[in-house]
């Protein structure tokens, strides 16, 4: 259950590459500038339509071009099943599914799910709630099924209500009260499986992660829905402040998560390099629960893994990578700087050198 082939054309600056990775772990190595995060990107982008680096999609397509495509194979059993997606400057994608047309990027995400691991992940831990509920969500995603409508659904009713507090027409409580019964229904909705997704995730993480490193073992996750009490009654008790900010201030796109050690924010207690490994184990929780839950592998990118880890950290990064059953996709500057990470796993490796945009296998 892997992608056993890619290809990419006019791709930041790639202009034509075809490779066939391999299962379980893909060693992408080159200079600076070359084109490793670009590939990884292009990945990201066959299964979610989007970068992990920018929102500007137009800066995917190679200078002088008018579109990039990403086309893939992903094995799941005995299938093969062929995914593309092509982006134009003029802002139109296009999606393939087994040679059909498809309008929902959801349906890749659903055949291939990621998990990304750069120097930037760390805002999970420094950056802001979105973030974290963008994390939290992507298992969601795959684990509760119902998961998905509830939450387009409760986004659309978010955009009306938000527009009505702007709006403030004179009969705005008669026209909330019709918004207001779906919100907190759609809320409730949300939280539930939300709530029920990182109880899983806990269980699953001091189950079996648990024993790797001594920091996980008094680790707690502590999860805020986005209100306290009836939300009913806290839409009703914000509404003058929500009307002069002209947003809906409590409800589930507040949600929020945070992690704690011993008591204290992990943030605050963890060192740099405790932290990162953190974060790679909670990537593989993630994975793990997917896989189990949903019987998907997923693909896990990792971008310039050597960078800023320990000796030991990355002996540790190693034994959480090479029990989780993802295909990997892993990037450096030189084999030699994730040798210490990769032989120690004992799965099958594929080594691709990238040159100017080239790719050569080694
Ligand atoms: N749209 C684009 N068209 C052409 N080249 C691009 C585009 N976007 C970025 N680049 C160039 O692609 C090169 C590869 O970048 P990157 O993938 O970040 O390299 P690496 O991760 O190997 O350091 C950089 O030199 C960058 O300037
Ligand atoms: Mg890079």
């Amino acid at each position: 259950m892997s992608l056993t082939h890619l290809s990419l054309n006019n791709f930041r600056n790639i202009e034509a590459i075809t490779f066939s990775p391999c299962e379980a772990i893909n060693v992408i190595f080159g200079e600076n500038g070359s084109g490793k995060t670009s590939l990884l990107e292009a990945i990201y982008f066959l299964s979610s339509g989007k970068s992990f680096r920018t929102n500007l999609s137009k800066l995917l397509i190679r200078h002088e071009s008018e579109k990039c495509l990403v086309h893939g194979k992903k094995q799941l059993n005995s299938l093969s099943i062929p995914v593309g997606i092509s982006k134009s400057r003029l802002g139109e994608t296009v999606l393939k599914i087994q040679g059909q047309s498809s309008r929902r990027i959801s349906e890749l995400a659903m055949i291939l799910p990621i998990q990304v691991i750069t120097p930037e992940s760390y805002e999970l831990f420094f950056g802001g709630p979105k973030e974290r509920r963008k994390f939290l969500d992507l298992g969601v995603f795959h684990v509760e099924h119902a998961f998905f409508s509830a939450w387009k659904t409760f986004n659309q009713v978010l955009k009306q209500r938000n527009a009505l507090l702007k709006a403030r027409p004179a009969n705005l409580s008669q026209q909330l009260a019709y918004w207001d019964a779906q919100f907190v229904s759609l809320a409730e909705q949300i939280n539930t499986h939300r709530e029920a997704y990182i109880s899983r995730f806990q269980e699953h993480f001091f189950d079996k992660i648990g024993d790797i490193s001594p920091i996980f073992k008094g680790l707690e996750i502590r999860f805020q829905p986005g209100w306290k009490g009836e939300l009913k009654e806290v839409l009703a008790a914000q509404l003058e402040r929500d009307v002069k900010l002209g947003y809906t201030s409590k409800g589930p796109h507040k949600a929020d998560f945070n992690f704690y050690a011993d008591g204290h924010s992990a943030e605050n207690i963890l060192s740099r390099g405790q932290l990162k490994l953190l974060l790679y184990a909670l990537k593989v929780t993630q994975s793990e629960l997917i896989d189990l839950e949903c019987n998907k592998q997923s693909i896990l990118l990792i971008d310039d893994l050597p960078s800023e880890l320990s000796e030991e950290t990355k002996l540790s990064v190693s034994h959480l990578l090479a029990r989780c059953r993802s295909q990997l996709f892993i990037t450096a500057i030189t084999p030699e700087s994730i040798a210490a990470v990769v032989e120690p796993m004992e799965r099958e490796v594929k080594m691709f050198h990238v040159k100017h945009g080239s790719l050569t296998t080694k």
